[in-house]
């Protein structure tokens, strides 16, 4: 079952399908360097057959885990930055809250900032309400998570004592390697892998991404039969004729060579506001090096069209866009008639919200590429965990693809070290 589909027709102006065809063996070629497990980056393909691999049982074990914290907790603390975070948060919104679940807590992001204020208002917030915290840090060396567990490590210490505070946090780290797993296995927390052929930004699909979500009550088992129905067509097919992430990817480069150097996501839907700035991060972190890269950017239309939009119509020609529509939503909501028709909306009466956005979505594409905005459309068929699953798997093979069109590794991030070395020689840290 395929949920996601993939419309080029507004790039036809500016790439032929000669062109397209041009690339073809170069991305049969990455195809199978990807698939034999060699080349640039190899060693972190782990999340390119993780869904087929990931067993009924394992899934049941991390059901069971999130099912512990929804019992013993009001409020989940999930630290983390970067790839450690932003796959849980994505799915969480893109999901929302399933109301046939009993107890879910509130879930708060910490970890991923360093302000004092944001970390104020959090303690106010839990002040009377029973926690857990889950660690994530595959490194378990990152700063700004660091900091956050200490305050909350004491916090928690302070309210609970040592020992329930143990019972009460939740681990993924590296297996072995480093000072979250030397700490989990010293303090008896309970602890899941991260596998070391996965990096953060790819670890959506494992324990890093699953537990949120299932504690925020997403039935994992239909996630990740939906990555695991898109691992298989991806896989299955080398061309970017009949694969949907690599034609994607094969455009997003040919449309870099022509001067478009920055994409737009474009959502329109909140529920996909987290959902792109956790595809940001996979697209810039892979793509962004060696001078090279499309600038990933995201939007939420219709709010953004009112005040983007005025940029994207007119401004400098340096974008293509990529929108993301949902085709159904969760709830169907009417416009109502109004007999006196005051406000002139009468036009609109028992058509649906879904309805009406489809049409601002169809407007804004066809007037965007009027104004020589290249676009693109995936559409997803819902908000269900399946699709979800199918769009993280869809996106993850997509950037592979486009960092290795643009001959760059997919799977590293150097440029990331400078301010951690800069910000740690301010900080005097021995050694820097
Ligand atoms: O995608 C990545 O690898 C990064 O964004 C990391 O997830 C981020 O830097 C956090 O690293 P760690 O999990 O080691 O704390």
């Amino acid at each position: 079952m395929n949920s996601i589909e993939l419309d080029i027709s507004n790039t036809i102006p500016l790439i032929s399908p000669e062109e397209r065809l041009a690339l073809d063996d170069r991305v049969k070629y990455i195809h199978s360097a990807m698939e034999m497990r060699k080349g640039v980056g190899a060693d972190f393909l782990g999340w390119a057959d993780l869904p087929s691999q990931t067993s009924a049982d394992y899934l049941a074990e991390v059901d069971a885990v999130a099912k512990t914290i929804r019992n013993s907790c009001e409020v989940l603390i999930h630290l983390g930055i970067g790839g450690s975070y932003l796959g849980a948060r994505a799915g969480i919104s893109f999901l929302g809250v399933d109301g046939s679940t009993k107890n879910i807590p509130e879930i708060h992001f910490a970890g991923c900032n360093i302000s004092s204020d944001y970390y104020a208002e959090l303690f106010s917030v839990i002040e009377n309400k029973d926690c857990c915290l889950f660690l994530v840090s595959k490194s378990g060396a990152t700063l700004e998570f660091g900091i956050g567990f200490r305050l909350l490590r004491q916090w928690m210490e302070k309210k609970y004592g040592v020992k329930e505070a143990a019972r009460r946090i939740f681990v993924a780290t590296d297996p072995k390697e480093g000072v979250l797993r030397q700490l989990a296995n010293e303090k008896g927390y309970f602890s899941f892998d991260i596998p070391s052929d996965i990096g953060g930004r790819y670890s959506v699909l494992t324990p890093v991404g699953l537990i949120p979500m299932a504690v925020s009550g997403a039935d994992i088992t239909a996630l990740m039969s939906g990555a695991r129905d898109m691992e298989s067509l991806l896989r299955q097919n080398a061309s970017s004729e009949n694969n949907p992430a690599y034609l994607y990817a094969v455009n997003k480069h040919l449309l870099k060579t022509k001067g478009k150097n920055i994409e737009i996501i474009a959502g329109f839907h909140p529920c996909l506001r987290e959902f792109l700035e956790w595809q940001k991060q996979l697209a810039g972190e892979s793509e962004g090096k060696d001078g090279k890269g499309i600038f990933p950017a995201s939007v939420e239309y219709p709010a953004d069209l009112h005040s983007l939009g005025q940029w994207v119509q007119e401004g400098e020609r340096s974008l293509f866009e990529t929108f993301l529509v949902i085709e159904k939503s969760s709830h169907e909501i009417k416009i109502p008639e109004f007999p006196g028709d005051e406000d002139g909306l009468n036009f609109l009466a028992g058509k649906t919200l879904d309805f009406v956005n489809e049409m601002a979505y169809k407007g804004t594409a066809q007037a965007h590429l009027e104004g020589q905005v290249p676009n693109m459309t995936l559409r997803v068929k819902d908000r269900s965990s399946y699709s979800l699953g199918q769009l993280f798997y869809f996106f993850q093979r997509a950037v592979a693809m486009t960092s290795y069109l643009d001959k760059v590794n997919p799977f590293d991030q150097p440029g990331v070290e400078l301010y951690k070395n800069n910000m740690y020689s301010l900080l005097n840290k021995p050694g820097y």
